[in-house]
């Protein structure tokens, strides 16, 4: 999908580079990713380029070193930490280790004066560094506009050509004045107009969508969550009702969620079908207990009843999915080598080549952040928006152990207990996701003058942004107390219920 007032930023593999994405969508200027190694063909369409950080040092052999004579004095160029020792290593300046590693806090003790990307920036200000080179010399043609006390080639110019570097990261919420850098860079130097919004992606998605898609029938998969929502509101606005949307129950969602959530779809005028599946993915799970195994049963179940369903819809071509753009940036691997399947994630990937139906993502260039702004844009409720994610094989993994109606029965009622407390006590908003586990252990109680030999069941609620990395929730032990009470006066079967407190890493965010 073309877009306009493109601005290109050439991944060197910095952990950062999705965040100066970010920081630019954040200024209503829409930007790409690319690999270094894949410098895209149609550079016209960029009106800046910005280089990212990186792990490698530009004085190792097999450190990226792509040509940028293409780019290099005919665009508008900023180059950061990595970005910015590149440019000085690859025109006359010299890059050497530091002496002092530099990472974290430091301030711009000295700031040239009048240089527009220095603007409303003030001396002094805190800047991130995270580098362990230094730029011992500039290129002959370079201007230093900044230095920190210890760095002192923290920012330079390129006489006579729009080219800037700066060692520190504009990009982190820690460098005070990083967004009006960028803002900088982009507007007042690059002459980038403002005017990627959400208004403007709905209707250039929609008209681009209208064009692509013509009369032509389109299914998708809806899930309840936030990304499929959104996808399916847009293509309902471009083509109607030749969009088909299924939403199955698997029988391993939250308490009510069918019902509630389709009811919520036809509410919104979507055309959509609920399927309850439940008995079939019950069938399908009988004696399993392996977690890889039963996400790959509940995959090949889900694929089975899509398939069937899709089938019903006559002459239907396409296939919509609600991939965002985090799962479709090529990474580049610092290592090289691919890393470590930890858990099988089925609905990433989207549905096998069988289906034969062509795909279409119309949330695929786009950031979570963004969706759920595309999606108020669009009117859709902020509490759907709002919603915790939740996996695709739903309480399946949260019931460790193999999987049984009525495990999935108490688990559910645990599970609307603990976060019912959480929207009473205005807890759900900030947290990232929450959830309940049984556990495969009972354990003994006493009810009134009766031993009791029943369940154990995990709170879990974490912080985070993106569940790659997530830290426990610090929930007050009244809430909790009160929650716990409530859990095991009123769910029989359970009669303990523990809070889970492990971070991620080391610990995952599923107990499966
Ligand atoms: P972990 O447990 O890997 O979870 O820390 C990170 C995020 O991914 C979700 N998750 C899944 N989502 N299919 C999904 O669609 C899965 O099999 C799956 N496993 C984990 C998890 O809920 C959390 O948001």
């Amino acid at each position: 999908m073309r877009m306009q007032n493109n601005v290109l930023i050439l991944d060197f593999g910095s952990q950062y580079t999705q965040l100066i994405a970010r920081r630019v969508r954040e200024l209503n200027i829409y930007c790409e990713i690319h690999p270094y190694n894949k410098i895209p063909n149609n550079l016209d369409s960029f009106k800046a380029v910005i280089l990212s950080g990186s792990p490698f040092s530009v004085r190792a052999v097999d450190a990226p070193h792509p040509d940028l004579s293409q780019i290099k004095t005919h665009k508008p160029l900023l180059g950061v930490c990595y970005g910015a020792q590149y440019l000085a290593h690859f025109n006359g300046g010299s890059v050497v280790p530091s002496n002092i590693r530099e990472y974290g806090r430091a301030n711009l003790s000295e700031l040239s004066e009048n240089e527009t990307l220095f603007e409303g920036v003030e001396k002094d200000s805190q800047v991130w560094m995270s580098h362990s080179d230094t730029i011992a010399k500039l290129p002959d043609n370079a201007v230093r506009i900044a230095s920190t006390k210890d760095v002192v080639n923290a920012a330079y110019r390129m006489e006579g050509e729009n080219t800037y570097a700066i060692q520190f990261h504009p990009e982190v919420y820690h460098t005070t004045f990083g967004k009006n850098i960028l803002e900088n860079f982009l507007v007042k130097i690059a002459k980038v107009a403002q005017t990627w919004t959400p208004a403007a992606f709905v209707d250039t998605t929609v008209s681009v969508l209208k064009e692509k898609l013509g009369n032509d029938k389109v299914v998708l998969g809806l899930s309840g969550g936030v990304d499929s929502t959104v996808a399916a509101v847009l293509l309902h606005k471009a083509i109607g009702k030749n969009l088909y949307c299924i939403f199955v129950n698997n029988g391993l969602l939250r308490k009510n969620e069918f019902q509630n959530v389709l009811d919520q779809y036809e509410h919104m005028g979507l055309n959509v079908k609920g399927v309850d599946s439940s008995e079939r993915f019950l069938d399908a799970l009988k004696g399993i207990s392996d977690p890889e195994l039963k996400r790959k049963a509940i995959g090949r179940v889900f694929i089975e009843v899509f398939d069937d369903e899709s089938n019903l819809i006559e002459d239907v071509h396409w296939l919509a999915q609600g991939t965002i753009y985090p799962d479709v940036i090529e990474s580049v691997s610092a290592t090289g080598g691919p890393s470590a399947t930890i858990k099988s994630h089925h609905n990433v990937g989207g549905l096998p080549d069988f289906m034969k139906l062509k795909v279409v993502e119309p949330l695929r260039m786009i950031f979570k952040d963004e969706v759920r702004r595309v999606g108020a844009q669009m009117g859709i409720d902020a509490n759907l928006l709002g919603r915790h994610p939740f996996p695709g094989p739903g309480l399946g993994i949260r019931i460790l152990g193999d999987v049984t109606a009525e495990k999935v029965r108490i688990l559910q009622e645990v599970d609307a207990i603990f976060i019912d407390a959480l929207k009473q006590w205005d807890l759900y908003d900030k947290v990232w996701q929450a959830g309940a586990m049984l556990l495969p252990v009972n354990s003994v109680g006493v009810m009134g003058d009766e031993r009791t030999y029943e369940k154990v069941v995990a709170l879990r609620a974490v912080e985070s942004t993106d569940g790659m990395t997530a830290d426990w929730v610090d929930l007050p032990y009244k809430f909790l107390q009160e929650t716990s009470n409530h859990i095991i006066n009123r769910v029989k079967g359970v009669n303990r219920v523990v809070y889970d407190i492990s971070s991620k890493p080391p610990a995952t965010i599923e107990w499966e």
